[in-house]
């Protein structure tokens, strides 16, 4: 028995090195040592038939074996343990000394936001603030306030979005409000501008958007004339279409200004001689001008005595298209990726 147990001992043992992982060792335990069918426990049940000096002797012996049997199996345990600790922190670390991976791709600004960020820098350059306004608009700024009275067809040239129960409020149908209000604020002198979105009810088609920005723009001082309105014109269709650039204006009735132009630049195309997109007419037109209309400097506290003014309201959306030649308005605003990153 003496000899089995020796045995036992040596083959447990010589099984535990070629042991790969938890589970073998956990079969290996029950092979050996377990309680029920183990085959140290099975060696065991023979001490019975021993004498008692045989007994004590092969049980001392048994309880070695048992002993050492068990520190092995639990020092392989502790081995396996420590792997599988370092294979977690292996998987978890983090290579600090990586460089980072460059973003795959940045955002950048709208054609629309590119143009009115050029014109904001140019006009600052001129000493002008920039402005904001509302763009849910009460009807006294959009329209009573720069001269165009209830029930006045005026109020008609713009297709205007009117807010359910609320019929003193619109969806501003231009920037001009904003000089009202400019005035109201700063007084005189001022010179100001004021990038903005406008609404207007239309039939939307590659020229018509209901959503769009104008540009507005109003000086005031003593002594302002006709003259420094087409002297800032020029240089603003200078700065955007190059120096040889020319100006064009021609009458037109806006009720917030006496007298009221229709802005053109030379087509920048044809350099004026006439083709596609100036309908052979070799002007673009860009947008509206005029002296301010005593009726718009009183509602707005300015003495007309001492001061005068001129206000003018770029199509900034038109210029943007102008810039880029895109043909169709409503790529502005559609969202569509393809589109944009373009710009
Ligand atoms: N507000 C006018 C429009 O939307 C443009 C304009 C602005 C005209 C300022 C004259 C002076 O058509």
């Amino acid at each position: 028995m003496q000899e089995k147990l020796k045995q036992l001992k040596t083959e447990a043992l010589l099984a535990l090195k070629s042991i790969k992982d938890k589970a073998q060792l956990e079969e290996l335990e029950v092979r050996f040592l377990g309680r029920k069918g183990g085959e140290l426990t099975e060696l065991l049940k023979g001490l019975k038939d021993l004498s008692d000096d045989a007994k004590r002797e092969v049980g001392q012996l048994a309880n070695e074996v048992k002993t050492s049997l068990e520190e092995a199996v639990s020092a392989k345990k502790k081995e396996f343990s420590k792997i599988e600790m370092a294979g977690l922190l292996e998987k978890e670390s983090l290579d600090i000394s990586q460089p980072a991976l460059p973003p795959k791709s940045f955002g950048h600004l709208h054609p629309n936001t590119i143009i009115q960020n050029d014109l904001e820098d140019f006009f600052t350059s001129m000493g002008f603030m920039v402005l904001d306004g509302p763009e849910l608009e009460s009807e006294y700024y959009n329209f009573s306030a720069l001269n165009i009275p209830p029930d006045h067809p005026a109020r008609d040239m713009q297709d205007t979005f009117y807010i359910k129960n609320h019929t003193d409020w619109v969806m501003r149908t231009h920037t001009s409000p904003v000089q009202v209000r400019a005035m109201q604020k700063y007084g005189a002198p001022l010179r100001m501008i004021v990038p903005g979105k406008c609404f207007r009810n239309e039939a939307t088609d590659v020229r018509h958007e209901h959503t769009f920005y104008q540009l507005e723009g109003v000086v005031i001082d003593k002594d302002i004339s006709f003259a420094h309105m087409k002297g800032v014109l020029e240089s603003v269709a200078k700065h955007l279409y190059g120096p040889d650039t020319k100006i064009n204006m021609r009458p037109k009735f806006y009720p917030f200004v006496e007298p009221g132009v229709n802005l053109e630049v030379t087509c920048f195309v044809c350099q004026g001689k006439g083709c596609r997109l100036c309908k052979q007419s070799g002007w673009l037109e860009i947008g509206g001008a005029g002296m301010i209309h005593p009726n718009v400097l009183r509602e707005s506290g300015i003495d007309t005595k001492v001061n005068q003014g001129f206000a003018f309201g770029f199509g900034l959306t038109r210029l943007v298209m102008l810039k880029y030649g895109i043909e169709d308005v409503r790529l502005l605003e559609s969202g569509n990726m393809k589109f944009l990153e373009q710009f």
